[in-house]
């Protein structure tokens, strides 16, 4: 066995459980898990059947004894028995891959900014349960500005728009702290759903989730473009009941999310009036960065920009952001202790020496 060879790695896990995926990062490792946030059952027997990507190919495709759930809605854990499995899956596959928890890992995660205290401990107990020896609850649009490397330990102001699949949450951070916020649940699953409703209200088209999030990918923008895009959207016709296939155009697409995009440029905007004005001009001068996958919109930056006129600039893999603010955050304990939420759980954390 080489099992001790990893003795060295296994102490610490970084978490990004998101609505539409989660991620886990390990120091010298990186990212160990990227999968969807979606786990199918066996209702009959209580089994779970598949996790992440294999169960997210099931949606919609199921017979009565299988569900497929997601067990986070907007951000916030809503099937805390599905959850706990699905982490405890996750964590024991990368142990399969030649990590062995001698010391069970001590875990940093991160919740949305809208999230009450119930929740936060909802989340800690989860991943407790899961196995963590010590859980860290950090506010997702700080790991993310983190993983952006954002100065934000300094006193400037550091805008972010994390645009997730349950929520869009816009921060502005100066000195390791949030100082002004909004936060919306018009994000990437509201985004389908927009299309869903707009397939059946002009087209008379019936489309299931999965599809309209790949319409979405392959023809979505916020604004305008030089070429035109197609693609064929398929469904059940609303009144022949059989299967039917349309040719739908960024246009239409576009329409489709317009009141959704007025909401989160409206969001950032709410967000920038709150913001004290000496952090104001800073965000001015410097911009604001987009994370999360619903930032990989075509043209929303575009859009943003133009409406707030302020620099826009979309992260480096802007759907690991968060995740690797969290694996920042293992290895820089001053930094982590500067952030980290205070537990709800009893234990008392250590206070450790400044210098
Ligand atoms: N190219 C793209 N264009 C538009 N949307 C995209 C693109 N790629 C991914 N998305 C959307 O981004 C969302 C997922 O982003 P992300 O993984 O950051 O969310 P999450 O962290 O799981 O959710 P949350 O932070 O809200 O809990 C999905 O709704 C997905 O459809
Ligand atoms: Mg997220």
């Amino acid at each position: 066995m080489f099992n001790w060879v990893f003795r060295r790695f296994s102490k610490d896990m970084g978490v990004d459980l998101g609505t539409a995926n989660t991620l886990l990062y390990v120091p010298e490792k990186g990212i160990t898990v990227d999968e969807p946030t979606v786990v199918a059952v066996n209702v009959r027997t209580e089994q779970i059947l598949s996790v992440g990507k294999e169960a997210k190919h099931m949606l919609g495709k199921t017979p009565p004894h299988i569900e497929v759930t997601r067990p986070l809605t907007n951000g916030i854990i809503s099937d805390y028995e599905v959850a706990e499995k699905m982490v405890k899956y996750f964590i024991d596959k990368i142990h399969e891959d030649g990590f062995s928890f001698v010391t069970r890992p001590r875990v940093v995660i991160c919740v949305p900014l809208e999230v009450t205290e119930v929740e936060t401990k909802a989340v800690e107990d989860a991943i407790i349960a899961a196995g963590a020896r010590e859980v860290f609850v950090v506010q997702e649009p700080v790991a993310a500005a983190i993983g952006a490397r954002m100065p934000i330990q300094e006193p400037i102001g550091n805008m972010i728009v994390d645009l997730g699949g349950g929520n869009t949450e816009v921060a502005v951070i100066s000195l390791n702290g949030v100082v002004a916020w909004k936060s919306t649940t018009i994000a990437g699953d509201e985004m389908n759903r927009n299309i869903i409703q707009y397939a059946r209200e002009v087209f008379n088209l019936l489309i299931g989730e999965s599809h309209a999030e790949l319409i979405k990918l392959k023809v979505g923008s916020a604004s305008e473009m030089s070429e035109k895009i197609e693609f064929p959207m398929r469904g059940r016709d609303v009144i022949s009941g059989l299967p039917r296939e349309i040719m739908i155009t960024d246009t239409h697409i576009r329409e489709a999310l317009s009141r959704s995009i007025r909401t989160i440029v409206d969001l950032i905007k709410m967000t920038l009036e709150i913001t004290p004005p000496e952090l104001t001009v800073d965000i001015h001068e410097r911009g604001m960065l987009l994370t999360g996958g619903g930032s990989l919109l075509r043209g929303l930056d575009t859009v943003i920009a133009k409406a707030t006129e302020i620099p826009v600039r979309i992260a480096d893999d802007p759907l690991t952001a968060v995740v690797r603010g969290t694996g920042v955050l293992l290895e820089d304990e001053e930094l982590l202790e500067e952030v980290v939420l205070p537990s709800t759980r009893n234990t008392k954390r250590k206070k450790r020496k400044k210098i």
